[in-house]
């Protein structure tokens, strides 16, 4: 069984630094929190990049699809405040100097989910600590998921939904998920106790009102994704 902590750094501290950027990741360990989520996506030459869109606008200030560039390419973007997108050996060294336990988000990217978990797999191999918790794998993606299984079966994997729709426990036991990561506006109790009754671990995200994490809390879940806003101190 994985042993997750009740709060999971979204994207490191979003609300505090800008997101999937080493100094975000940085900002959720100073606060005290030991688990981070970031995002992946392929780049067009086999290396991972931890942003959240495919589309480099919003977060950065370049153009185009990530899945599409090069890491040379993406090296000199700027992902806020001077900030450049990580690559995710970046994030490993962050993970072994703060002690970091890892949800990795794979985000779509049809025809290339093998390659993606090929890549991953080699550089959890050659880096990843034994003495830090193994990474949790989660994806919307059911074919990334698949090929998690397949190349990585070790790791623990999460499903993640929108909303929980009536197959989502046929899903999830085909893809041997030990956690269910549901966005917290469709959540209630009824539904928490109907996934740790199934024996899977119960997520919500993205929590960042501090009376909602105490009453998802209160109702059973496991683990919140938070951005960290420093309305959240109080229950840190
Ligand atoms: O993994 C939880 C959460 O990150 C899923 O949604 O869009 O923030 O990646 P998103
Ligand atoms: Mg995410």
């Amino acid at each position: 069984m994985i042993t997750l902590p009740k709060l999971i750094g979204h994207r490191g501290a979003a609300a505090r630094a800008p997101e999937n950027t080493l100094v975000s990741f940085e900002a959720a360990a100073d606060l005290g929190l030991t688990w981070i989520e970031l995002d992946l996506y392929l780049t067009a030459d086999s290396n991972l990049a931890v942003i959240h869109d495919r589309n480099l606008s919003r977060t950065t200030n370049g153009t185009g699809d990530v899945t599409k560039k090069k890491t040379s390419d993406l090296s000199s973007l700027d992902a806020g405040n001077g900030q450049p997108i990580p690559i995710f050996k970046e994030v490993i060294d962050l993970c072994i100097k703060r002690d970091l336990g890892l949800n990795i988000e794979l985000k779509d990217n049809i025809g290339m989910e093998r390659e993606t978990v090929r890549v991953l797999r080699n550089l959890l191999e050659a880096y990843w600590p034994e003495n830090l918790p193994l990474p949790l794998i989660s994806s919307f993606d059911t074919t990334m998921l698949k090929a998690s299984k397949s190349l990585l079966p070790h790791l623990p994997r999460g499903l993640l939904l929108e909303d929980i729709p009536p197959n989502w426990a046929t899903t999830a036991q085909k893809l041997s998920c030990k956690s269910i990561h549901v966005n917290h506006h469709k959540i209630d109790e009824s539904k928490i106790r109907l996934i740790r009754e199934a024996g899977y671990l119960a997520l919500a995200y993205t929590v960042n009102d501090p009376g909602i994490a105490e009453k998802l809390w209160h109702w059973g879940i496991d683990s919140l994704f938070t951005d960290l806003p420093p309305a959240m101190d109080r229950i840190i």
